[in-house]
């Protein structure tokens, strides 16, 4: 039998809109709430692809991997690898009976705790024939928050960040983390995903946990997360847990409000693992098409050229996202994230190509592919941008060296540095 679910997606406490799915399709419909439509308000929160109108609109085209069938901007809201597999692990656990897992009953289990504003509610209109799960998977969820309730910690360190990663979570991505809540004036923390208040600090953080390496993933990150900083690019306050976790204040999460995101991906419909979608240039339109303000391409362009000084290779159309502003209803640039050094350093092959083209390319790139792309966006002072870029690698070491990575490391990855 047809399986013909319905959510309701909401933001800002406002009730959007409704989304169905058709499982033996593998498409999805959106309708937005006519009362939302005709309040004028947020009209630019989905500023491509789902159109503003009353009728049902069916998406057959995002049927893949990334998108799995939903619309893109919705897809965004499912937790990527590492998410999944604790999703999986622990409903396993707890729920034998449950069989696979639909995107609809995701969205159900990321409910209002989901990264970004969106919020998704079970739908009342939901009929008693149809063969859901989506109640079911709300009674796990509260189970869920029963359970991350009771664990508090006294305050941020490896054992107490162990406990709670116990619980599991959905942040996205494909690396260990976990979202932790701190106390500002207290220390207390809290998993991350209970509350949003003014009197908390939101953390993202990536767990140290790897086995069987020989350094530190996280201590890398945090080179970069300085060296990033130190070349103008804006990051969100980052931290070292006792040495070994890297923690960063959510951008989605200010003043006690949630903010609204989409990635670069979920934005635009431009599946990140396809490389023909993947390019620069298909960014710098994006940001153009969303009118952001001239000094965030800059940024864009500044991020890019420390992207390839730095042998930052994934730097694809997922680890870059922008930030709503509900009051003007515009768009801007999400402070950048996931900036690392992305190849094994172990291993002494180190030429794989960038997942973003620049100027058709993904090796061998020179300065006048760069200045190409300065031209083409009207970036000004290309050249003095890249000498500031440049100016920071002699921190690399220093850094590395302080954060106890092994110099076999420090000089592994200092040969994939670039000058332009
Ligand atoms: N500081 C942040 N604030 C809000 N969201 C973030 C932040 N950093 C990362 N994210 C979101 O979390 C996802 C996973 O983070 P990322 O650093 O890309 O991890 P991974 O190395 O696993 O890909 C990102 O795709 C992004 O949507
Ligand atoms: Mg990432």
């Amino acid at each position: 039998m047809a399986k013909n679910n319905l959510i309701n997606l909401h933001c800002f406490n406002t009730e959007i809109g409704k989304l169905g799915f058709d499982e033996d399709r593998n498409v999805s419909f959106f309708q937005y709430n006519p009362s939302f439509l005709s309040s004028g308000l947020y009209a630019n929160m989905f500023p491509l692809i789902i159109r503003r109108m009353t009728q049902t609109q069916v998406f057959d085209k995002y049927n893949n991997e990334t998108f799995k069938g939903l619309p893109p901007m919705i897809a965004d809201s499912l937790p990527d690898v590492f998410g999944n597999i604790v999703f999986k692990a622990w409903l396993e656990s707890t729920h034998k009976g449950l069989k696979k897992i639909t995107a609809l009953e995701q969205l159900a289990y990321v409910g209002k705790r989901g990264m970004g504003a969106l919020e998704y509610l079970p739908s009342k209109e939901v009929t008693g024939d149809a063969t859901i799960n989506i109640d079911e998977i709300t009674a796990i969820v509260e189970e869920v928050l029963r359970t991350k309730g009771e664990a508090k910690e006294a305050q941020l360190n490896h054992a107490a960040l162990l406990n709670i990663f116990k619980i599991g979570t959905s942040a996205g991505g494909v690396r260990p983390k976990i979202l932790i809540s701190e106390n500002k004036l207290t220390g207390q923390i809290i998993p991350g995903d209970l509350v949003y208040a003014g009197e908390y600090d939101h953390y993202i953080i990536k767990l140290g946990i790897t086995e069987g390496l020989s350094y530190s993933k996280e201590a890398v990150e945090y080179a970069y997360y300085l060296m990033a900083s130190a070349a103008g690019i804006n990051m969100m306050p980052t931290k070292m847990i006792d040495n070994k976790h890297f923690a960063t204040l959510r951008f989605d999460r200010q003043n006690g409000e949630k903010i609204h995101t989409l990635t670069a991906s979920g934005m635009s419909g431009l599946d990140f693992k396809d490389p023909a979608a993947s390019s620069y240039e298909n960014l710098f339109d994006l940001s153009i098409y969303l009118k952001l303000p001239h000094k965030d391409t800059e940024q864009l362009f500044r991020r890019m050229v420390f992207n390839l000084v730095f042998a930052n290779h994934d730097d694809h159309l997922k680890n870059h996202s922008f930030v709503y502003d509900k009051e003007h209803d515009g768009w801007g640039l999400s402070p950048a994230y996931d900036v690392t050094f992305s190849l094994n350093p172990e291993i002494n092959f180190s030429k794989t190509s960038r997942a973003l083209s620049l100027n058709g390319k993904r090796v061998g790139i020179a300065l006048q592919d760069i200045l190409t792309i300065a031209d083409k966006y009207t970036i000004k002072n290309a050249k003095g941008i890249i000498k500031e870029v440049q100016d920071v690698i002699p921190l690399w070491n220093e850094k590395a060296a302080e954060l106890a990575i092994p110099d076999k490391i420090i000089a592994s990855i200092r040969k994939d540095f670039m000058t332009f």
